[in-house]
């Protein structure tokens, strides 16, 4: 069995077999020392009236089984914090009342949260188990996707995120294409809305970079731990992920969450063409847009933001289109022609008959 965890000091995501856990070795990406981890809940352990069946990772808060829920006979996935992640008493009630909150959110893009709650050793939340992979693994096994898809992609979460802000002002926070699922059918999923919130102390910025997940896709204002930051944040953090999407990369590389956080409150990313010369430019000016330094900069809503990636799709499309209609248009008006020209034919050869006929019948008299 595989499971996958993320190296603690360049945040790749690292797949590994069973006989790796709890060993210590080299990170592939940034080759430092590392332990892999092991889990710290077996196989038919019960939670929450969820049977725990197979371990599928470790995530910055915490471990992630497949398990089944025993009551409902379905698979589940089951994300556990333990204690020493959810510092005080308080976290855990305000983790299980987030939850709650985002489980009334039904969006077809947005991975459902089933329900969530502590135990002695720490809280829990049950989502929807998808089968799929996330954006992240496709472009790390297959490179940067093609733009169209990966606006396409990027319009789906922004749908997902547009429904969560306008019911119930949440923000996602974590936003990254490791949280977009891909399922069999290429429907896009938004996974893991809202917990970052739950567990955001706000008080240390080498804290937040470990307990929101990877700092790359982080905006300038999440990573001062600015108190008033609102859907803008989560817009910076869509660009940041398109950014990767189309060049194969995070918009910034750091060795420690502290170094990517300074970066990103002093300069600007290597600009995405410089990745990936072909890019248009529509989409490195969109990347800039939504990445914009500066909130007021960037698009303030939602509904913006899809306008702007629609348009983005469009170009190519509806160049052909014109081109394809204008095609058919003269295609059109010579068969016009044609026809016109066919259908007075019979009309001429009558009058030429009857003026023949006449004159005939005239000469003769
Ligand atoms: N709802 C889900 N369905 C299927 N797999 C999931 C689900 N949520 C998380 N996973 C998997 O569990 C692992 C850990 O996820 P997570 O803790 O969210 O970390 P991250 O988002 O940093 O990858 C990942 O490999 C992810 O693909
Ligand atoms: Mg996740």
């Amino acid at each position: 069995m595989t499971f996958k965890f993320r190296c603690p000091h360049c945040f790749r995501k690292i797949a590994a077999n069973d006989e790796f856990k709890g060993a210590k070795t080299e990170c592939p990406s940034c080759e430092r020392s590392i332990q892999v981890p092991e889990a710290q809940f077996g196989v038919g352990k019960e939670i929450g009236g969820f049977v725990i069946e197979q371990w599928l990772g470790n995530g910055a808060m915490g471990e992630v089984h497949l398990a089944k829920q025993s009551a409902m006979d379905r698979l589940v996935a089951l994300k556990i914090m333990t204690n020493d992640k959810l510092c005080e008493e308080d976290d855990k009630q305000r983790f299980v009342r987030e939850i709650q909150t985002l489980a009334k959110l039904n969006h077809p893009n947005i991975v459902s949260a089933i329900s969530a709650g502590e135990f002695d050793e720490g809280s829990y939340l049950a989502m929807t188990y998808v089968t799929g992979t996330t954006a992240e693994d496709i472009v790390n096994k297959d490179g940067p996707m093609a733009e169209k898809e990966a606006f396409s992609c990027c319009v789906s979460i922004a749908e997902a995120l547009k429904h969560a802000w306008e019911n119930g002002k949440i923000l996602h926070r974590d936003v990254k294409p490791a949280n977009f699922m891909i399922d069999e059918e290429n429907k896009v999923l938004l996974m893991d809305m809202g917990i970052a919130k739950s567990l955001d102390n706000d008080n240390d910025i080498t804290m937040a970079g470990m307990v929101m997940g990877t700092p790359y896709y982080m905006s300038p204002e999440q990573a001062r731990a600015d108190s008033s930051i609102d859907q803008r944040s989560d817009i910076y953090s869509l660009g940041a992920s398109l950014y990767h999407l189309v060049t194969g990369t995070p918009p910034y590389h750091g060795k420690s969450a502290m170094q990517v956080m300074a970066q990103k409150l002093g300069e600007n990313p290597i600009p995405p063409e410089e990745h990936q010369p072909k890019l248009s430019q529509r989409t490195c000016k969109v990347i800039n847009e939504l990445m914009a330094i500066d909130v007021d900069q960037r698009p303030g809503t939602w509904d913006e933001v899809i306008e702007l990636l629609k348009e983005s799709e469009k170009p190519k499309k509806a160049a052909k289109k014109i081109h394809v209609s204008s095609a058919v248009e003269a295609k059109n008006a010579v068969a016009n022609q044609t026809q016109q020209k066919k259908s007075s034919l019979p009309i001429i050869l009558t009058v030429i008959i009857i003026i023949i006929a006449v004159t005939a019948f005239v000469l003769g008299k």
